[in-house]
């Protein structure tokens, strides 16, 4: 799959595959800290982040995978979104799950994209994947991350208490997403 082939679009995004054009933009974002504080603590090196970089140039083989999002006005790479394989604690990828990540670059922060982006992967997770449930795993903190997959029918399952961070783990099934989506166009 080529970085010309668009996986998802929504009004205002579309996602593609990442290539080597997308370096930059992706290592200035790696290097805010705001946008790390609560994904690792601290911004990364150019040298790090291109590392972390290079495995998201492999093609995707199937649909679970971080995207780049790209703001149709303007075509600029706004940050990285997706639903990617759940693994369990043997790092063996649970069948029939996925996990939802997006990470913006602070410019683009406020004006409603991840909200867009997330409504957009759910509905691509049980409706074309045909997954069973969603999770995704946020650090106790970041207000505004609880507040999009809460937005988009996200529920705590529980919260994690680590040695340095505590994570609130949220899910979303098929059946929720269904009520979920009926409730919203029923407004
Ligand atoms: C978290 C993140 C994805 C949100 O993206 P975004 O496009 O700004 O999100 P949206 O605009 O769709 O929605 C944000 C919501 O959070 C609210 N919000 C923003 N900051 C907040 C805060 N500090 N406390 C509570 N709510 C907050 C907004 O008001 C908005 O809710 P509303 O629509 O009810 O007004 C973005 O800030 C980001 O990429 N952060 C860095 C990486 C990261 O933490 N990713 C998440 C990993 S779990």
């Amino acid at each position: 799959m080529g970085g010309d082939e668009i996986i998802l679009e929504t009004e205002r995004l579309i996602f593609r595959q990442t290539t080597i054009e997308d370096l930059d933009a992706y290592c200035d974002m790696e290097a805010d800290p705001d946008v790390r504080r609560f994904v690792g603590g601290k911004p990364r090196s150019r040298e790090e982040a291109e590392k972390r970089f290079l495995p998201s140039l492999q093609p995707a083989t199937n649909g679970l995978h971080m995207w780049a999002a790209v703001l149709k006005r303007g075509n600029k790479y706004v940050g990285r979104c997706g639903i990617y394989p759940h693994f369990d604690g043997n790092g063996e990828p649970i069948p029939g799950e996925a996990s939802f990540g997006v990470y913006l670059a602070k410019a683009w922060w406020g004006m409603g994209l991840a909200t867009e982006a997330g409504r957009a992967f759910l509905k691509y997770g049980f409706e074309q994947l045909n997954l069973d449930r969603i999770v995704t795993m946020i650090q106790v903190g970041n207000d505004a991350s609880v507040r999009v997959v809460e937005k988009i029918g996200f529920e705590l399952m529980m919260i994690e208490k680590g040695e340095w961070r505590d994570f609130y783990h949220f899910a979303i099934n098929r059946h929720r997403f269904d009520n979920f989506t009926n409730i919203v166009k029923s407004l």
